[in-house]
């Protein structure tokens, strides 16, 4: 469902038609559409929990049945959602935007936008779909067959933990250098749906927004990014995607 439909100022709808390499960054704002709860704020998931009770490698090694059960609700939040018309617009994008690079980049770990059809999505902070074993004998699971009061990992060293980073973590080298790249080559970015507060990932808008690229924040408040970029939309992520995907792909529906 797509709210009124949102005019796009006459300089960005160019800009959006004449891209090349469009690089599109989301965050928890991309999924709140999909009944997916967002991470700050009023009914963020953060709400009444402290990050460092859940999501660090001490609270797993504290408690790893809690934590895993926090995951396991999450995940069933997740699995009975189902991609909005912003995520469609995406899958869209990529398959028939012609452009000569897309690059979809995420701090969600839902899987929504594989779930719309994108093919290639950089996950920058894992996946809540999967785990593997935290002594890193290499062994895999599907969150969702995970028994959170017995996740030891058959290789008997450690547990299956959820695969996702957490907070004092490093973020997969290889998915940062990829999007770091991706924002120095691209020629337009999207920014949808994220506070702009977590880093690194907050920092790889200014890679494009520095080289004078036009940059688009799609967010119904603003953020500490709004200053920097040259075009804000205060929107949902489904109106403000679904506009911005018309002005490449003409008018139709997501
Ligand atoms: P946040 O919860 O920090 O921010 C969500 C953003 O989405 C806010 O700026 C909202 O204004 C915006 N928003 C809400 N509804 C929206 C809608 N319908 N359409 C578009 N935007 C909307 O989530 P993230 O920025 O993704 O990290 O948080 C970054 C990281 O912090 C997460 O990946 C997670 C979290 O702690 C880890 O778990 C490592």
């Amino acid at each position: 469902m797509t709210e009124g439909a949102l005019h796009l100022p006459a300089d960005l709808a160019a800009a959006v038609r004449a891209a090349g390499h469009l690089v599109v960054l989301t965050g928890a704002g991309m999924s709140a559409e999909s009944g997916v709860p967002v991470f700050r704020g009023q009914g963020g998931l953060w709400e009444g929990f402290r990050p460092e009770d859940l999501a660090t490698p001490q609270a797993f090694g504290r408690d790893p049945e809690r934590v895993w059960r926090w995951y396991r609700w999450r995940l069933d939040r997740v699995r009975e959602a189902q991609p909005h018309a912003g995520h469609r617009a995406l899958a869209a994008l990529e398959r028939d935007g012609g452009f000569e690079r897309f690059t979809l980049v995420t701090q969600n770990v839902d899987a929504m936008h594989q779930r719309a059809g994108n093919r290639s999505v950089i996950e920058l902070h894992g996946t809540i779909t999967r785990a593997h074993c935290e002594a890193g004998c290499g062994r895999t699971a599907e969150a969702h067959e995970v028994d959170p009061a017995a996740a030891l990992c058959a290789c008997g060293r450690g547990r299956l933990r959820p695969s996702v980073v957490w907070f004092g973590e490093s973020l997969p080298a290889d998915a940062m250098d990829e999007a770091a790249e991706a924002l120095e080559q691209a020629d337009m970015a999207w920014v949808v749906g994220t506070s702009s507060v977590v880093y690194p990932a907050a920092a790889l808008p200014g890679i494009a927004a520095r080289r004078g690229v036009p940059v688009v924040e799609v967010n119904p408040e603003e953020t500490p990014l709004t200053g920097q970029l040259p075009y804000s939309l205060r929107s949902s992520a489904s109106a403000g995607l679904v506009a911005l995907a018309r002005a490449r792909l003409g008018e139709r529906e997501f």
